[in-house]
């Protein structure tokens, strides 16, 4: 069973298709180290600057690495929701009554393999497109974290799961201000949990 069979998960999982959810970054890569960076300073307090470009590293790997980190993040947290979360009690995806997502949003996501998007070689290039190839991608783990928080929070409280999800989405959303990868507007179903969990940190 994957996640990646519920249509919640579906797009993000096709868009997202070079980096499923058991494949790990490669241990001895250069991105592995990186990955272990991150993991580091995120230990020793301040999300804010764990979340800063690491000095003289690419941003693209940077944003490849993270990206990926997240990814695993909401598959191993929608997992344990996702017998709540099925064709039958979620038709649409929403968040919250004022917002659904659409199968159909406009972007179209030309399908790479894993060594054009996510090159582990130091030296291979990232395609020209890789940022906004990752911008939409984050947009639609944005949207994961928004319909588990608005239409599955109650399971997510049973399982104990709060803390975990909060700590996940409180990281993803330092991380997309740092470099500015989702637009404001599509914040807005997350707005006031946003505010709560930043300002602490400010
Ligand atoms: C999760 O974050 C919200 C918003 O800051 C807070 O009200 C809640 O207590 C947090 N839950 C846990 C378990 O930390």
């Amino acid at each position: 069973f994957s996640v990646c069979t519920r249509p919640v998960m579906a797009k993000l999982c096709r868009s997202s298709k070079t980096f499923k959810p058991k494949k790990n970054i490669p241990e001895g890569s250069h991105q592995y180290e990186l990955l272990k960076h991150a993991e580091a300073t995120l230990g020793s307090g301040n999300l804010r600057t764990a979340v800063m470009l690491p000095e003289g590293e690419d941003l693209n790997e940077w944003v490849a690495v993270n990206t990926v980190d997240f990814f695993n993040q909401i598959n191993m947290l929608y997992g344990t929701i996702t017998d709540f979360c099925t064709e039958e009690s979620c038709p649409v995806m929403s968040a919250g009554p004022k917002y659904e997502y659409h199968w159909a949003d406009g972007t179209n996501i030309k399908e790479l393999d894993d060594e054009t998007l996510f090159p582990s070689l130091i030296g291979v290039p990232f395609p020209k497109n890789f940022m906004s190839v990752a911008k939409t991608i984050l947009k639609r783990l944005f949207r994961v974290y928004a319909h588990i928080y608005h239409q599955h929070f109650d399971p997510v409280i049973q399982l104990q799961e709060e803390a975990h999800l909060n700590t996940s989405f409180k990281h993803f959303i330092f991380f997309v201000q740092e470099f500015n990868l989702i637009d404001r507007r599509e914040l807005a179903p997350l707005q006031e949990l946003i505010e709560k969990l930043t300002s602490k940190d400010r």
